[in-house]
């Protein structure tokens, strides 16, 4: 059982996309993000998305060996996040963003942290939906996503309070990183959702994700952001829907 308030350990995670920079000689911001990249299109059998961006790397026409191993320690390190959220019992690929980012000027991103995510949650949603039926889901959305977390966050405590009732995330960001974190977030948190990269402003959509965690292959599918408008929220979860927006503005954005 984790320590709620203990600081999840991500080092082997971070231990290993540091061995593919000393490598590769990339800095760990362009490592990280083309990691995201990387385990968004395996998620998605995107097999196209995947071989381009490791062509970046080791281009298949002049060392297999070598494209080999980097797409091992690529997919080891997607391993150890696996492992470290199973233990940590929450979503933990933001900790690894930060816990590398923090050394880049231009990689400075922080989320909420867990632990105020899990009581938002729980003010927000504690009491409500008392009509909540097994035939229509409930939503939880949050317009400047980041990393996913409070969407992780809401859709658990929803589950909590209602086992019956579907819950679906939906949530946006501009950076096509965080968007991409946020997928692979629900994914492994079993939290069918939607996410998108794109403005929540100017409602401009550049890429989409549909997870669905409990189709495994694939669990994700990138769809076409303009066949798809982003989700009306319940009406009874406006307020629920404004908290969560809210809480972005603690994230020190
Ligand atoms: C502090 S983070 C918070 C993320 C998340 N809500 C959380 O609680 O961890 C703020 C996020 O908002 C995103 N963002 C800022 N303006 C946005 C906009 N107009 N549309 C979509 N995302 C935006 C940023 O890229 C960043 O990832």
């Amino acid at each position: 059982m984790s320590d709620a308030t203990s600081p999840v350990d991500v080092s082997g995670v971070a231990d290993r996309l540091d061995a593919i920079r000393f490598e590769t000689g990339h800095r760990r911001p362009r490592i990280f993000r083309d990691w995201t990249i990387l385990m968004v299109s395996a998620l998605a059998r995107d097999d196209e998305t995947y071989n381009d961006r490791l062509d970046k790397y080791a281009p298949a026409e002049d060392d297999m060996e070598q494209r080999r191993e980097l797409a091992t320690a690529f997919s080891e390190a997607f391993g150890e996040l696996v492992i470290a959220a199973r233990e940590a019992e929450r979503p933990v690929i933001g900790d690894v963003y930060e816990q590398i980012g923090a050394q880049a000027d231009d990689f400075g991103q922080y989320f909420t942290p867990w632990d105020l995510c899990r009581l938002k949650a729980q003010l927000i949603t504690d009491g409500r939906n008392p009509d909540a039926s097994q035939d229509e889901p409930m939503s939880v959305s949050d317009p400047t996503c980041g990393s996913g977390r409070l969407l992780v966050a809401g859709a658990k405590r929803l589950r909590e309070q209602h086992p019956d009732t579907p819950v679906v995330a939906t949530g946006v960001d501009k950076d096509a990183t965080c968007a991409r974190m946020a997928v692979i977030n629900l994914a492994l948190a079993g939290v069918p959702g939607k996410i998108r990269y794109g403005d929540s402003l100017t409602m401009e959509g550049h890429r989409e994700w549909v997870i669905d965690p409990t189709d495994t292959d694939p669990a994700v599918r990138e769809v076409d952001p303009a066949d798809s408008e982003p989700d009306e929220p319940d009406s009874d979860l406006q307020t629920e829907q404004a908290a969560l927006s809210e809480v972005r503005t603690d994230g020190g954005d």
